[in-house]
């Protein structure tokens, strides 16, 4: 199941620490506020989201299907109890409606098929569990809309970021998978100095 992007997984953990620097902290301490019980954490990479689950949350379990940023997740701080698993938001180890949960972040611009990791994710939650979700999407306003649909069309950007499609409609295709959203704030942020401000979601929606 592994998925081997070494080279995106040697530079992530430092882009990753320094967007948080910059403001991603405290987004991903609102994406995971108020959970509780059992979520999955779909494409944790090396674990940033950990040390921000509130106590309520009796159990994560996050799959990783990247081997060095899983075992940087195996390592990383927690403030609940985690446990890291190999593994793909297409084929996710739980029966139907076991969880409470499930959070993606930074996740659903690079997963193969947006529809398939939905469906997966929304199969594992229990009816009314949450799906919380922190995303960079496509913009709303051009040149910028044009030139990312043309950076994922000739699969420039993709290539050189694991996959990574900057123009993807995420909030869309969580309704078209069949998840009500209730809440959804965009915010536009540029995660280093020299990368272009990105329009990102902030939200929760339910089965
Ligand atoms: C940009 S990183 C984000 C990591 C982490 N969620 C965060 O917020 O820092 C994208 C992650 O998605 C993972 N990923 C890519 N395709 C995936 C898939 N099909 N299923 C699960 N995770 C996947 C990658 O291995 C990587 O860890």
């Amino acid at each position: 199941m592994a998925v081997e992007h070494p080279r995106f997984a040697r530079v992530y953990p430092a882009v990753a620490a320094r967007a948080d620097k910059r403001g991603a902290a405290g987004h991903r301490q609102r994406l995971v506020e108020g959970l509780a019980g059992r979520v999955v954490e779909v494409g944790a990479g090396n674990g940033r989201n950990f040390v921000h689950y509130p106590p309520g949350v009796t159990e994560v379990v996050a799959i990783e299907p990247e081997p060095t940023l899983r075992a940087l997740a195996e390592g990383a701080e927690t403030a609940v109890p985690v446990r890291v698993l190999d593994g793909v938001a297409e084929a996710l180890p739980f029966a139907d409606g076991e969880l409470d949960a499930a959070v993606v972040s930074l996740v659903l611009c690079s997963v193969p098929d947006q529809g398939r990791a939905l469906a997966e994710i929304r199969r594992v939650l229990r009816p009314g569990g949450a799906l919380r979700f922190y995303e960079h999407v496509i913009p709303q306003r051009q040149p910028k809309r044009g030139l990312f649909r043309a950076a994922d069309a000739t699969g420039l950007w993709p290539r050189l970021a694991a996959g990574c499609h900057l123009a993807r409609d995420t909030a869309g295709a969580i309704v078209a998978a069949g998840f009500e959203i209730e809440r959804c704030e965009r915010i536009e942020f540029r995660s280093a100095a020299v990368e272009p401000r990105l329009s990102y979601l902030l939200g929760s929606a339910h089965r």
